[in-house]
């Protein structure tokens, strides 16, 4: 075991305006689904990734796993993929307007997005030794999405946004990329710059879902 303060140099102070700034980051986070061409650099696209693994983790264990989809032919199996289950998955409104509205909305842009990555969580990590999972196994899970949430606030802060798809089958996608078998599909993000800037929702804005009041969300006991 070292010292916590070994080798780590002055902790910074975060000021008010700093802790402004990261509220109006977080406003402005948005779910992006609409991407422009602009390519995302390669040594953006490291610093996202390494952004992304300074996420907490259960343990320390680190479970997130990172695809990175460079194979037209992959991507574009994945992209109807997500069609055919979006499709499957209308049937649930059995309100004909509302599966109109459905099926309007544009639930993904992996055809379009500069970047595609899929990201899993190793079930069975080595790190962490199993701290920590014996009674929550999900908590493995639970990590790597703080890995995204990590990635999606350092691309939202360069400009470039981000977009979950979660329209699909995680065994069907999981075969396509041919990963380990102890890996589980968390995500597909679709990665570049966004086609427009807004503060709200795409589906609030489409009349879908608004944000709904933080006194609804808390109870005390
Ligand atoms: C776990 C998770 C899964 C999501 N899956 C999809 C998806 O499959 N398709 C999609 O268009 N948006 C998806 N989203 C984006 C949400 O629709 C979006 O986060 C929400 O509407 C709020 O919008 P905002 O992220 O711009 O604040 C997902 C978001 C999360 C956190």
């Amino acid at each position: 075991m070292t010292s916590g303060e070994e080798g780590q140099g002055q902790a910074p102070v975060f000021g008010p305006d700093f802790a402004a700034q990261l509220e109006t980051l977080l406003q402005w986070r948005r779910d992006v689904r609409h991407f422009d061409q602009r390519p995302v650099a390669a040594a953006d696209m490291h610093v996202l990734l390494r952004s992304a693994c300074l996420a907490p983790s259960v343990g320390n264990a680190q479970p997130w796993r990172f695809v990175h989809v460079r194979s037209p032919a992959i991507r574009a199996a994945l992209a109807d993929h997500i069609d055919v289950e979006s499709r499957a998955a209308s049937a649930q409104y059995a309100d004909k307007g509302q599966r109109d509205s459905y099926l309007a909305l544009k639930l993904h842009g992996v055809r379009e997005a500069p970047e595609l990555l899929a990201v899993f969580c190793d079930e069975v990590p080595v790190a962490g030794h199993g701290l920590g999972i014996a009674t929550m196994p999900e908590m493995l899970r639970y990590s790597t999405v703080l890995a995204i949430h990590t990635l999606w606030l350092a691309a939202r802060v360069r400009g470039i946004g981000l977009g979950w798809v979660s329209i699909v089958q995680p065994r069907t996608a999981a075969a396509m990329l041919d990963v380990p078998a102890d890996w589980s599909l968390i995500a597909l993000l679709c990665i570049g710059y966004p086609a427009e800037q807004g503060q709200t929702p795409e589906l609030e804005k489409r009349g879908w879902q608004a944000r709904e009041p933080l006194a609804d969300r808390v109870i005390e006991r």
